[in-house]
């Protein structure tokens, strides 16, 4: 297994490229289920989570192709079940079910295990897929959905802590092929929402209202192939950003979508960043003191869960004290036990970390446990005085696509070890 080494202190500086976006990739290559026609997309990040929907995709029986970004499939003849040995690798295969019920009129998948960042029920697909008519049952560890035929319905899938974002794919994608029209109510507004929307209007079904709280989607008869280009990373850009501001002296980000980015580039200027931005590049530099922050995760448009480890990792160094509440996700907070053997000064209060900076971060051995937890502490390692040893890499090439490649392209002294 392997391990990334960090040397700290290295200034950072120069230009890199963003890759696709992860959670736009995930929904949209099961999307493609949709259709016996193939569909070509571009822009799709080699990670082992895209790896792993290409591998369900197979096993359902498309046909696919890949030649490095861009990903041809053929849905021509599909099978309907996912078992878990293919499905438990990752959460996100939740969302074949959607396509699979609205082609198939059935799906059986297996329900999504535990996750570290907290609890992640489906309540809200399931309810989804009943408004349009659907039986759904729970047994032997799976999820069993199946209707003779799908009806529009309107449906508000709000939850507790906000709207869902796969589930609102995942209604998507079963509305899409039902008799008559479905109305979203508390739909997800992400860029990846969109995203799949705009390429499920290629396909040729109808969608009205994608990235607003309320989508309209008129049921057609069938889908037809087509071809996309996936959108930049936010959440990659977003972590890119964070570097450039724990250690770097003017950094350019290039292929990226700064409206995305907004919440993300707001704090940063708060806390004391300089930021511009060109039509695809956004870059940051140091601009004299930095000022401590308050900041709540919500969802999109507001400052993203995604982002709140790695904003850990950057205040934990900035002079006075910062207060995080974790909105979406209110135990994910992993990160912060091991920031701490960093050297930072971190107390957890329920879903609320309060910081408070330290002058210098010291190189430990770490431990990562989820995607975004382990490039905070990535972060903090370029920060950091002396080595860092990130352990468990694999979880971060779950969702980013070369990190260490290319924060050594910008002057990091980073390198990956076999543990
Ligand atoms: C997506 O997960 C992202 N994953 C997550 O990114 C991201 O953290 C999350 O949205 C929130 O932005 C992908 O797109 C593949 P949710 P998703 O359903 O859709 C509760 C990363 O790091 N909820 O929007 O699974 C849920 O528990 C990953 O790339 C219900 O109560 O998240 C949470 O508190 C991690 N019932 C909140 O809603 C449901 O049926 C938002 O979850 C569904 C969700």
């Amino acid at each position: 297994m392997d391990k990334i080494r960090i040397h700290g202190g290295r200034p950072l500086s120069g230009s890199i490229k963003i890759s696709g976006s992860k959670n736009s990739a995930l929904p949209i290559l099961a999307a493609t289920l949709l259709t016996r026609e193939p569909c070509t997309i571009r822009r799709v990040p080699d990670l082992s989570d895209t790896n792993y929907m290409l591998q369900i995709l197979k096993h359902l029986g498309a046909e696919v192709e890949r030649a490095s970004g861009t990903v041809t499939i053929a849905a021509v003849k599909i099978d309907s079940i996912a078992p878990y040995d293919v499905v438990r690798r990752m959460r996100a295969s939740v969302c074949v079910i959607g396509p699979l019920l609205g082609r198939c009129k059935e799906a059986t998948v297996s329900m999504p295990g535990g996750c570290v960042i907290g609890d992640r029920p489906i309540d809200l697909h399931l309810k989804g897929f009943e408004a349009l008519g659907a039986a759904v049952r729970v047994e032997g560890g799976n999820v069993k959905v199946f209707a003779p035929k799908l009806t529009g319905a309107v449906v508000n899938l709000r939850g507790k802590f906000g709207p869902t974002v796969l589930g609102t794919d995942n209604v998507m994608m079963a509305a899409v092929l039902a008799e008559g029209t479905t109305v979203i109510e508390g739909a997800a507004q992400e860029p990846e929402v969109v995203d799949l929307a705009n390429f499920l209007n290629k396909m040729g079904a109808k969608i009205e209202g994608a990235g607003t709280r309320r989508m309209i989607i008129e049921g057609v008869k069938e889908l037809h192939g087509t071809e996309h280009d996936i959108i930049p990373d936010r959440i990659e850009t977003g972590t890119f950003l964070v570097a450039g501001a724990i250690a770097g002296k003017g950094v350019t980000l290039k292929r990226t979508e700064a409206q995305h980015v907004q919440s993300i580039t707001d704090a940063l200027i708060k806390s004391g960043f300089k930021i511009d931005i060109t039509r695809d590049t956004i870059s940051v530099a140091p601009n004299g003191a930095t000022t401590p922050l308050e900041l709540t995760t919500e969802p999109y448009p507001g400052f993203p869960t995604d982002m709140q480890a790695q904003m850990c990792a950057l205040l934990s160094t900035t002079d006075g004290i910062s207060v995080i509440t974790e909105q979406i996700f209110p135990q994910r907070y992993m990160h912060v036990a091991e920031l701490k053997r960093m050297g930072a000064n971190v107390d957890l209060e329920g879903p609320t970390a309060v910081i408070k900076g330290v002058h210098q971060l010291h190189g430990a051995p770490v431990m990562a446990s989820d995607l975004r937890a382990s490039a905070a502490l990535v972060l903090a390692g370029l920060k950091a005085e002396g080595i860092t040893e990130v352990s468990r890499v694999y979880h971060i090439d779950r969702g980013y696509e070369h990190l260490d490649e290319k924060l050594s392209e910008l002057g990091a002294e980073i390198e990956r070890v076999k543990d």
